[in-house]
């Protein structure tokens, strides 16, 4: 969302295509939908503070295209006991009546409290609005006396759906046992909600389940989400915490043991998280994630703060299962503001001046054996790589993709590497200070914010047997 003051050194790194808030900070997508023909993405959001430290609100952003956001402000506030620090993430129902959106009410007692087993409040609270121009009453649905006892404090974030006439909702919650679990509840009326049962692992897989979704495609059911605790490893669950999707064996509605082994993440780069999906008028499942990570301090950071913000969520992914994996693709939308299509040769250096871009390299035939030997800038030779500056460098060799920061660019991103087999496709959206990278149509993806120093980018291509072709995207 472009929300340039025209003071363009003053924020350099505002992004032209993805939402971001005004001022403050950001993190969930919340109540994802299209309602009339009009896209509303809420987010969780703190207006007065770009670390996150203060009234956790929801915003709200409009959508024609999910291309073009129109900021409408805050939407919902902590001003009830039962959501005193924070309104937090949730989701939205739509049907003739209008929007239902369902979040959790936070509350931490004040004194010296554990605050896993005791010292905090999780409601879960419904708001329905006729068109998402104003919130109706806050309803309380749930608090803690309706969770399992072996449940510990952490219940949160609901998402609805509805099933053979009824309603349906799963929670996020962290089990006294240390074990993360999904909570389904049903409804004849959205408004009186009983337990049906869990879903969890056989042994534990992460301590806690934050931002369940789920959903079906071709007959297949998936359940995404956010585990934490995972041991880090080379090539997977690289940051603090996941994000990530299993598939059902028993449909979404039916408690079940989930099967861990099969997890498999969302997206590979430095900065993803709770992403949230819903199905458009068109009958598109759409995806919109994160573009960040809780507790990463220490680790890498964003020098947006210094601008007063800090934070985004992705661009709208539509997703869709194929050959038994889920592929993610920009929304077909994002194709209308290409510019000046070009096609360049392999070892060309091509200069883009405003840093917003796109870069396609298809029909790639290279095999996981095939090492371009003539190596550049003294980095190791590989099959295919991509060079940003002398800043961030993308390459593929023996089978795996990696994404590397070079320098501080990276506010202290290093690493981040995926087991991909053949190189088949790479699709790459720059925006200012974040950037998507798309391969083997979607299968594999990484996003990450990226702070170069220049708004020129000097892209050096290096694969061999494909074609190379570049647009400039316009801001929106
Ligand atoms: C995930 C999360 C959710 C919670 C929200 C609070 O990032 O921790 O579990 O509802 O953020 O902002």
């Amino acid at each position: 969302m472009n929300r340039t003051t025209g003071n363009e050194t003053k924020d350099p790194y505002r992004l032209k295509l993805h939402l971001t808030p005004p001022a403050g900070w950001l993190n969930d997508p919340n109540g994802l939908c299209q309602y009339h023909g009009t896209y509303h993405a809420f987010y969780q959001y703190v207006p007065e503070n770009a670390l996150g430290k203060g009234r956790k609100c929801w915003g709200h952003a409009v959508s024609s295209d999910l291309i073009h956001w129109k900021d409408e402000g805050i939407f919902l506030e902590p001003d009830r006991p039962f959501d005193r620090d924070g309104v937090y993430s949730g989701c939205a129902w739509t049907d003739e009546n209008g929007i239902h959106l369902f979040y959790t009410g936070n509350v931490k007692e004040e004194g010296d409290y554990d605050y896993i087993h005791e010292g905090r409040q999780a409601a879960q609270v419904l708001v329905e609005t006729k068109d998402g121009s104003r919130a109706g009453e806050k309803r309380l649905l749930l608090t803690n006396d309706d969770y399992p006892k072996d449940c510990t404090l952490h219940v949160r974030d609901p998402k609805i759906w509805k099933e053979n006439g009824r309603y349906h909702m799963m929670l996020g919650a962290r089990k006294n046992s240390g074990q993360g679990a999904v909570l389904l509840y049903e409804s004849a009326d959205m408004v009186t909600w009983e337990y049906v049962g869990e879903m969890t692992t056989k042994n534990p897989f992460g301590y806690m389940w934050e931002c369940p979704d789920c959903f079906e495609m071709e007959d297949a059911a998936f359940l995404s989400i956010c585990p934490q605790g995972l041991p880090r490893g080379e090539f997977q669950n690289q940051n603090v915490y996941q994000s990530g999707y299993v598939h059902l064996k028993e449909g979404i509605a039916k408690p079940q043991i989930v099967e861990a082994e099969a997890f498999t993440e969302w997206d590979k780069g430095f900065d993803f998280y709770a992403p949230q999906t819903f199905t458009d008028e068109q009958g598109r499942r759409i995806l919109i994630g994160w573009m960040g990570l809780p507790d990463i301090e220490g680790e890498y950071s964003n020098p947006t703060v210094g601008d007063g913000w800090q934070h985004a969520l992705t661009l709208p992914r539509e997703i869709t299962y194929e050959a038994g994996r889920l592929c993610q693709r920009p929304v077909e939308e994002l194709k209308r503001l290409r510019r000046n299509e070009r096609e360049v040769k392999t070892g060309e250096t091509s200069v883009l001046s405003e840093g917003i871009y796109e870069v396609e390299i298809d029909k790639i035939e290279i095999n996981q054996k095939d090492i371009n030997q003539k190596g550049i800038n003294g980095m190791e030779p590989a099959s295919c790589r991509i060079c940003f500056n002398q800043d961030l460098v993308l390459d593929y060799k023996d089978g795996v993709f990696s994404m590397k920061f070079l320098n501080r660019t990276g506010a202290g991103r290093t690493v981040r590497r995926a087991e991909i087999g053949s190189l088949e496709d790479i699709r790459i959206i720059m925006d200012t200070s974040a950037i998507e990278v798309y391969v083997n149509q979607g299968s594999t993806v990484f996003t990450s914010r990226y702070y170069p120093v220049s708004r020129e980018s000097r892209v050096m291509i290096d694969c061999e047997k494909s074609r190379i072709r570049l647009w400039d995207l316009e801001s929106v």
